[in-house]
């Protein structure tokens, strides 16, 4: 083997093990970015979004609910192997883009995202639960809460697989 490749190895093999200490996103196979994964059609005013604090108070919402969730043995093995980066900043603009915010939405749509994870009613559930506290945690009023909450309940059905 040359030096050239040898190096580069040794880079890429570096940068693997420090990326996710970095805080950098793991790349995922390539899809089409569509305000239509997002999986549900946007608020039409930004009354919702305000109730919410705007866009830093969705990321309070979702950092709370991911680390809430993270550390609840219910349901943290299926976070283990989760790009957590990734995750806070898509969650975030699919809920600023359901809200009426005006965020693009760039992740990937519900079915393929959560493919093959096996989840469960109780998982989900779960997940809710947590989202309820954030949300609690943040001031966001039950009225606005629920709007988001009729948003999320028919992704039930595709993100929960048995
Ligand atoms: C309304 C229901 C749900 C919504 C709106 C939602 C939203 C999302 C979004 C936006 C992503 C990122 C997509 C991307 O990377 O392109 C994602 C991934 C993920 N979701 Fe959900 N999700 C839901 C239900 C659940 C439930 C019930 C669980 C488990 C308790 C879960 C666990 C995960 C995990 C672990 C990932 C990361 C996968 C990875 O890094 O490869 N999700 N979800």
């Amino acid at each position: 083997m040359t030096r050239t490749p040898l190096a580069a190895l040794t880079l890429i093999a570096v940068l693997a093990v420090v990326a996710p200490a970095l805080g950098a996103e793991q790349p995922v196979d390539p899809y089409p970015i569509s305000d239509a994964n997002a999986g549900a059609e946007p608020r039409t005013d930004d009354s919702v979004f305000r109730a919410f604090n705007g866009k830093p108070g969705i990321d309070r919402v979702v950092a709370t609910t991911i680390a809430a969730s993270v550390a609840d043995p219910r349901i943290s093995d299926i976070f283990e192997a989760a790009d957590l980066e990734r995750l806070q900043r898509t969650l975030s603009e699919q809920f600023c883009y359901l809200l009426g915010g005006g965020c693009a939405y760039t992740g990937r749509d519900m079915k393929t995202a959560h493919k093959d994870m096996g989840l469960r009613n109780s998982d989900f559930n779960a997940l809710v639960e947590h989202l309820q506290d954030a949300m609690d945690k943040e001031g966001v009023s039950f009225r606005a809460q629920n709007k988001l909450l009729a948003k999320l309940a028919p992704m039930q059905r595709t993100t929960v697989e048995r």
